[in-house]
């Protein structure tokens, strides 16, 4: 690509990252986007959301110009499929650079000083990492990837754009010992808990990084400041729906993955008046909420019409515990829930809805974690001293 087309090309997509930022894009991570191509980055078969729950393919060599647009449109673009599912992506363009936003990659205000040492958790494509190696040298930046493949073709593509990190195979959940300690550990899928390494080798005052996920609600963005003394803490942050970090033996997802269930005998039916679509049609801050305090909760819609005219199934990744609640079609106040198993997982939902209800339907951002040395997780709610109590400990009624 000549440079003018490629200067026209990182323009447009400044602009897309803009208007998603909501503000301009400046200074050195405007350069570090000028700098770094996002097409010398991306394999020849692409997948982009065909906006039905679905994904569609773009591939360069039948449609080269649709190909060069996709690399620069603000989307997360996929790059591998594993049994169905997505598990690498070139991830959205303005979503990377409010992570590297959030993780005070550049000099800050009042003198600070940038890094001088991050690693990458997931290299993917190796686009974050070479934006890394623009904005703080090739010798500060590590990056980790579980899949070889993977690492191979991300290694390639970062030497093609000019860059040079250290690219090493292996489970980010082991951080990357070789290079450590680091002063910025991010990563680039989701996990449900901190892995101790991360905190083991980051340097006291470092950040971290971490998009999060839970059974219930993939979504926000955990920044955490790491203690003197092993411990870390920090806010969620209202943006950013990630793949799930993956676990060596399957190479798929952890976390979330398991939904098997098998069907307890005793089914108990009861009323409520609190509306499935409250707890599971798309309020971001109540969804985010109730995954962090019923543990282990998921859900999904059945709009077959099979056994109501719609059902929300609840189920439990650790139990074999159930639930499902049906509207009739007709009435809006109450609905019929049938629950089984040891957890009653619509009167947890209920109780942790009313709480969130109680504290003022708090938002993302009133949430925080402690991870205290021996690695227990604390959520809290405002500040550090108020916890929230998981609905485990909410008796059933
Ligand atoms: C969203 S993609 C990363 C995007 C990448 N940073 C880029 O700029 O293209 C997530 C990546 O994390 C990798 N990954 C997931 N779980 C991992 C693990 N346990 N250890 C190392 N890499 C992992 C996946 O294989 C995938 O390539």
């Amino acid at each position: 690509m000549t440079a003018p087309a490629q200067a026209a090309h990182t323009q447009a997509l400044l602009a897309q990252v803009a208007e998603q930022l909501g503000h301009p894009v400046t200074g050195e991570l405007a350069a570090a986007l000028r700098r770094v191509p996002r097409h010398l980055f991306l394999p020849e078969a692409l997948w982009v959301r065909d906006g039905q729950g679905g994904y569609r393919p773009i591939d360069r060599r039948t449609d080269p110009h649709e190909w060069m647009a996709a690399a620069y449109t603000d989307q997360s673009l996929v790059t591998q499929f594993t049994d169905g599912l997505p598990t690498s992506s070139a991830s959205m363009p303005s979503m990377v650079l409010r992570m590297l936003q959030l993780i005070e990659v550049t000099a800050g205000e009042a003198a600070r000083q940038p890094p001088t040492s991050i690693l990458e958790l997931g290299t993917g494509t190796g686009f974050n990492a070479a934006l890394l190696c623009a904005l703080l040298g090739r010798g500060a930046v590590t990056t980790v990837e579980l899949d070889a493949v993977l690492a191979e073709q991300g290694e390639r593509n970062l030497k093609t754009a000019g860059y040079s990190p250290t690219v090493a195979l292996g489970d980010a959940a082991k951080g990357c010992p070789g290079s450590a300690p680091y002063a910025r550990v991010l990563a680039t899928f989701s996990v449900d808990r901190v892995p101790p390494a991360w905190i083991a080798q980051t340097t006291p005052g470092g950040r971290i990084v971490a998009p999060w996920t839970s059974a219930w609600c993939c979504y926000g963005t955990l920044a955490l400041s790491v203690g003197a003394s092993g411990t870390a803490q920090g806010r969620f942050h209202d943006f950013a729906s990630f793949m799930p970090m993956r676990c060596p033996s399957s190479g798929r997802e952890t976390g979330n993955g398991a939904r098997a269930q098998a069907i307890p005998a005793k089914a108990a039916k009861s009323a409520t008046a609190l509306s499935p679509w409250a707890v599971a049609g798309g309020d971001l801050d109540a969804e985010f909420h109730l995954g962090l305090t019923v543990p282990g909760a998921f859900f999904s819609w059945d709009t077959t019409g099979e056994h109501a005219p719609v059902r929300l199934r609840v189920g439990d990744t650790t139990s074999t515990s159930w639930a499902t609640v049906d509207y009739d079609g007709a009435h809006t106040t109450e609905f019929t829930v049938t629950q089984a198993g040891p957890r009653h997982l619509w009167n947890e939902i209920a109780a942790a809805y009313a709480s969130w209800e109680s504290h003022g339907r708090p938002g993302v951002g009133r949430h925080g974690l402690t991870v205290h040395a021996d690695g227990e997780h604390t959520l809290w709610l405002d500040f550090p001293d108020r916890p929230l109590v998981p609905s485990a400990d909410v008796r059933s009624h």
